[in-house]
């Protein structure tokens, strides 16, 4: 009798602990982070019962781009989120960002690649500007392209500061919906703010360039207002 009691509860107990191991699953993930060309051949893995990331950012200046690429376990308290923006600024700054999410074993093992096609005008135009508080910039116009139908503004403070003074750029331009409203760490190192405006400084499609008592004087003169704006959503 007590011997086939305590022989229940220790296959109870057995049991138990079966479909508690079986229900978490785990796989390894590829674990790489590198910067511009200088990427690890031979990488890392880590072990993941939360999901694996793939992560890819770019950002296309005049000068050589950077590209930062980061691929690693999700934390287990943490919830990988995929997303995919891109933002063409003024001065000729593009910004571009995926992150993928997956679940089986090495599945970030491949690079993403970001597109290099040119795309079509879209008929949105943006106040381009860009900045990195060194000297005087002047907003131009800027016609969208592709899936950048948002105007933005975008701020970036040097990453984890919490001093006022830290702005490293101010930009605005074209952008993909899935980059308004963000407030995240780009490029390992700067802390950017985001906001799209809905319609002040757009140049209506299919409008003229804009003359001396047009939109554009209108439109420029709102740029330091909108930093000033995003600013006091960064601080505060
Ligand atoms: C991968 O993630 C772990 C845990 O968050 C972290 O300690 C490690 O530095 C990361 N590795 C790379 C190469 O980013
Ligand atoms: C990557 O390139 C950028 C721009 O040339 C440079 O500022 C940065 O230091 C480079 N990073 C590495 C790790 O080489």
């Amino acid at each position: 009798m007590a011997w086939s009691y305590s022989l229940k509860n220790l296959l109870t107990v057995f049991g138990v602990t079966i479909l508690a191991v079986g229900s978490v699953e785990s796989y390894q993930c590829t674990v790489q982070e590198c910067q511009n060309t200088s990427c690890p051949g031979n990488t890392n893995v880590c072990t993941a019962s939360n999901g694996c990331f793939n992560q890819i950012q770019q950002f296309d200046t005049p000068f050589p781009d950077q590209v930062f690429k980061r691929k690693n376990c999700t934390g287990d308290t943490d919830t990988c989120s995929g997303l995919e923006f891109s933002a063409t600024l003024g001065e000729q700054r593009r910004f571009r960002y995926v992150n993928r999410c997956c679940t089986s074993d090495q599945c970030n093992k491949d690079d993403l690649t970001l597109s290099q096609e040119p795309a079509e005008p879209n008929g949105i135009q943006c106040v381009a500007y860009y900045s990195e508080l060194d000297s005087l910039h002047i907003p131009t116009s800027l016609k969208c392209t592709g899936t950048e139908t948002k105007c933005i503004v975008a701020i970036g403070t040097a990453k984890g500061s919490s001093d006022p003074l830290s702005i490293v750029m101010a930009g605005m331009g074209c952008a993909t919906e899935s980059a308004c409203n963000l407030k995240m760490t780009i490029l390992n190192s700067i802390d950017i703010t985001t906001y799209c405006l809905n319609g002040l400084p757009i140049f209506p499609p299919g409008s003229s360039v804009p003359d001396s008592t047009g939109l554009r004087p209108t439109s420029i003169s709102t740029v330091p207002i909108l930093v000033i704006f995003l600013l006091l959503k960064v601080l505060f």
